[in-house]
C-alpha cells in the first residue's frame, strides 16, 4: 500500500487471478484487511493469497464464475458472514471478444454480456441488502473508457462497458440515502492478460501497478467515477464524439 488512510475491512474482487484485479488486491493488502478473491483459476489465487497472507491480510479464496448467480450468491454469503468492517466490493471480472459480426454467431457477444455485465449484477447484487442493514458499503465496477463510444469490431465489448456504467449511475442516488458508495472505474490501456495480444498500437498504455494504485485512490476517496490516465480523461469528450468516418471498418 502506497499511502495512508485506506481503511476497508473487507475487500472483495473478482477477476482477482490476473491484471488489475491481482494488482488492486496487493495495493489495497494492508494488515487486518480481509480478501475474498473470485476468478476461476484457484491456482492464482491461492498464490495470491499467500502474497496477501505475507502483508499481514487474509485471504477467502473462491473459484468462482461470475456468470454463475448461484454461486455468486454463496460467495457473497461466506464473505457477510466472514468478519466484520466496512465492506468493499469491486467487479473487475471480465472478457473482450470481437463482434464477429461476419459470422452471425451471436455466442461471442452474448458471452461478453454474460461476464461484464450480468457477472457484474451477480457480484454487487447479493450484497446489497447487508450493506442497506449495516448503512455502510462501497460497490465499483471496472468499466473501460471503452464505454463512452462504441468502436467497430467490439460493440458487444463498449456496450458492457456502458451498460455497467449506467448500472452504477442508477445505483448511486438509489443506495445514497443508505451510506452506500458507488464508483465507476473507466481505465485506458492497460498491461494485463487482456491486452497481450493487442497487435495495434495503444496510446498511454498504462502499468498495471501504476492503474491499481491510481484505482485504490479513487476507492479510498469514494470518488464516483474514475477514468484514466488523465489524456484519456481530457478527450473523452472527443472520443464520444468521433465520427463513424474516422472509424475503421473492421466487423
Ligand atoms: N487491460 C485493459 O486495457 C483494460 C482497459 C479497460 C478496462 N479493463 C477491464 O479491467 C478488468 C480486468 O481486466 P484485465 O485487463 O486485468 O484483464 P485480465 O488480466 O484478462 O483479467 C480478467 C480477469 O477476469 C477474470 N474472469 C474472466 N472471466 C471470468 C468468469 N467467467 N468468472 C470469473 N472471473 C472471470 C479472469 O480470471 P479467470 O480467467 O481466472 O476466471 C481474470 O482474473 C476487465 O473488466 C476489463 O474489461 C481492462
Amino acid at each position: 500500500m502506497s499511502r495512508g488512510k485506506r481503511r476497508f475491512g473487507k475487500v472483495l474482487i473478482t477477476g482477482a487471478s490476473s491484471g488489475i484485479g491481482r494488482a488492486l488486491a496487493l495495493e489495497l493488502a494492508e494488515p487486518g484487511a480481509l480478501f475474498a478473491l473470485v476468478a476461476r483459476r484457484k491456482d492464482r489465487l491461492d498464490a495470491l493469497k499467500v502474497e496477501l497472507e505475507g502483508q499481514g491480510a487474509t485471504a477467502l479464496v473462491f473459484a468462482a464464475d461470475v456468470r454463475d448467480s448461484a454461486a455468486m450468491g454463496e460467495v457473497a454469503r461466506q464473505f457477510i458472514e466472514a468478519g466484520d468492517g466496512p465492506m468493499l466490493a469491486v467487479a473487475n471480472s471480465g472478457i473482450s471478444k470481437g463482434d464477429a459480426l461476419h459470422t452471425g454467431d451471436p455466442q461471442p457477444m452474448n458471452e461478453v454480456f454474460s461476464v461484464n455485465v450480468q457477472g457484474t449484477i451477480n457480484t454487487l447484487a447479493p450484497l446489497i441488502p447487508h450493506m442497506m442493514e449495516r448503512r455502510e458499503g462501497h460497490l465499483a465496477v471496472v468499466g473501460s473508457v471503452a464505454g463512452f463510444r462504441g468502436l467497430p469490431g467490439k460493440g458487444a465489448y463498449c456496450a458492457s462497458k456502458a451498460a455497467v456504467k449506467t448500472l452504477m449511475d442508477a445505483y448511486r442516488p438509489a443506495l445514497r440515502a443508505y451510506g452506500i458508495k458507488v464508483t465507476t472505474i473507466a481505465p485506458g490501456w492497460v498491461v494485463s492478460e487482456m491486452t497481450a495480444n493487442n497487435s495495434f498500437r495503444m496510446p498511454f498504455l498504462m502499468d498495471t501497478d501504476r492503474a491499481a494504485r491510481i484505482i485504490a485512490d479513487a476507492l479510498a476517496r469514494g470518488k464516483r467515477e474514475c477514468v484514466f490516465p488523465w489524456q484519456m480523461r481530457l478527450a473523452l469528450p472527443l472520443i464520444r464524439r468521433l465520427p463513424d468516418w474516422i472509424l475503421s471498418s473492421r466487423v
